[in-house]
């Protein structure tokens, strides 16, 4: 595999080292986000910041598929994800929850990815590609035990539903194009750092392992993937 890789949300721990990565294996590497350049990143990494939020998706709209047209990247990471808010914390009980909060969690967990996608979404049609949009194993219905974590799970069940639904609508007319959404594991970013502290060891994976971890899941990404919610190790979880 050899090629280019576009990160969406490219500030994300995760995505900064998947950038890294791509370089190390003598990738084209371009990262958008809503930040400014990292000052840690190699320079051969290509970086477009875009000033989008709710409101005004015109520079999103305008910008990313000329990204694509330009760069024609065979491997997209959809990296954008909320946990808790400084002001306001991922609930421990229902009684925690908050409609701004909720609101936050659904707007950058599901509609940002989804808004991703729409945009990118002639490029995917046209060129065959893997995309991976990063969600999380607690956004699994089947899976929940625990319980808690409201605005999250439920933004994260809804992005898991989503993708799959855009694979069905791409397979109709892109059988080379294939999408999933993946759980990283536990990884030491900012958006896990309130809760790392008690995990087992060997439990927290440092960014560069899981960045490993999600490129050996694009290189495997198959037909039988297509709208699938993928473990880091590759294997399918239930919804
Ligand atoms: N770390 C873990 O243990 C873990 C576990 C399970 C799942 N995940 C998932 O993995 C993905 C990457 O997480 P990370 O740990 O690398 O997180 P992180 O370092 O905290 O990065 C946050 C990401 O969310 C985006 N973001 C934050 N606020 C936003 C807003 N208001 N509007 C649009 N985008 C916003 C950022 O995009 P910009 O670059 O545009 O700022 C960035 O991509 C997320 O989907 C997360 O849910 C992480």
């Amino acid at each position: 595999m050899s090629g280019c890789l576009l990160v969406l949300g490219a500030s994300s721990g995760i995505g900064q080292a998947l950038l890294q990565l791509a370089v190390e294996k003598g990738w084209q590497a371009i990262g958008v986000s809503r930040q400014a350049r990292p000052a840690t990143l190699v320079s051969s990494i290509v970086w477009q910041q875009l000033d989008y939020h709710q409101q005004d998706l015109q520079a999103l709209e305008q910008t990313l598929p000329e990204i694509c047209l330009q760069y024609q990247p065979q491997v997209l990471f959809i990296c954008h994800g909320l946990l808790q808010l400084a002001e306001v914390k991922a609930e421990k009980t229902i009684r925690q929850l908050d409609v701004a909060g909720a609101g936050r969690s659904w707007w950058v967990n599901y509609l940002v990815p989804m808004l991703h996608l729409k945009t990118i979404w002639s490029y995917l049609l046209q060129q065959p590609c893997k995309v991976l949009v990063l969600s999380a194993k607690v956004g699994s219905n089947t899976d929940n035990q625990l319980g808690g974590w409201y605005s999250y799970r439920a933004a994260k069940a809804a992005l898991n539903m989503a993708v799959k639904t855009a694979a069905i609508e791409l397979q109709r007319q892109q059988r080379q194009t294939w999408i999933a959404t993946v759980h990283p594991g536990t990884t030491d970013t900012l958006l896990a750092a309130p809760f790392t502290k008690n995990l087992p060891v060997g439990q927290l994976q440092t960014t560069a392992e899981t960045a490993l971890r999600l490129w050996q899941v694009a290189e495997h990404l198959q037909a039988a993937d297509h709208g699938a919610l993928l473990n880091w190790d590759g294997k399918q979880l239930p919804y």
